[in-house]
């Protein structure tokens, strides 16, 4: 069957909550909280000069896939960059492409619009993810996130 990556729309979102509260779910620093994810969507969505969700949608299933780009301005590389996030492929669907074809869909769009890089986060035990990251020629770097939150 095919598998086709593309845009998200609006009608997307309860889809991508679900993919996203798999992700959530891996990732120690997160936890899925469905309200919360709808208004990121949603912000997202209605944002599309700053950022783009790629969704890879099967005819029968529908969202079997997700990725975000979002675009920032880095003084390192006197130009845009973009991060990377939410990067996830429904379990049974994984192994068959779709996370390479949603990185080069994120990727070719970041660099469309100016960025000279493309930056992301994977959890320091993610070692299916790192492994396909360093697989597909993402370099690591000796940088670590730091965080505090405002409210
Ligand atoms: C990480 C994830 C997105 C990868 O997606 P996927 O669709 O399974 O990966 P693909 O099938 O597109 O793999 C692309 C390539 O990477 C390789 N690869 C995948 N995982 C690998 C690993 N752990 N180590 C080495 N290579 C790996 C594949 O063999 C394939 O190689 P090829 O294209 O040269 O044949 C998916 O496993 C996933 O959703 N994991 C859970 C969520 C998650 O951890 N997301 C990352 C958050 S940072």
């Amino acid at each position: 069957m095919t598998i086709e990556i593309e845009p998200a729309n609006h009608a997307d979102i309860p889809g991508l909550i679900a993919l996203l509260g798999v992700l959530f779910s891996i990732e120690q620093d997160f936890r899925p909280d469905a309200e919360k994810q709808h208004r990121g969507l949603a912000l997202l969505l209605n944002q599309p000069g700053r950022g783009q969700i790629f969704v890879a949608r099967e005819p029968e299933r529908g969202i079997v896939g997700m990725v975000s780009a979002q675009l920032v301005i880095s003084t390192a590389a006197g130009a845009a960059s973009a991060w990377i996030e939410d990067v996830v492929v429904i379990e049974d669907c994984r192994g068959t492409g779709l996370g390479r074809r949603l990185l080069e869909a994120a990727t070719a769009w970041a660099s469309s619009r100016g960025a000279k890089r493309v930056q992301l986060l994977v959890d320091a035990d993610n070692h299916p993810a790192l492994g396909f990251y360093r697989h597909l020629d993402w370099e690591p770097t000796r940088l670590l996130a730091w965080r505090k939150f405002t409210d």
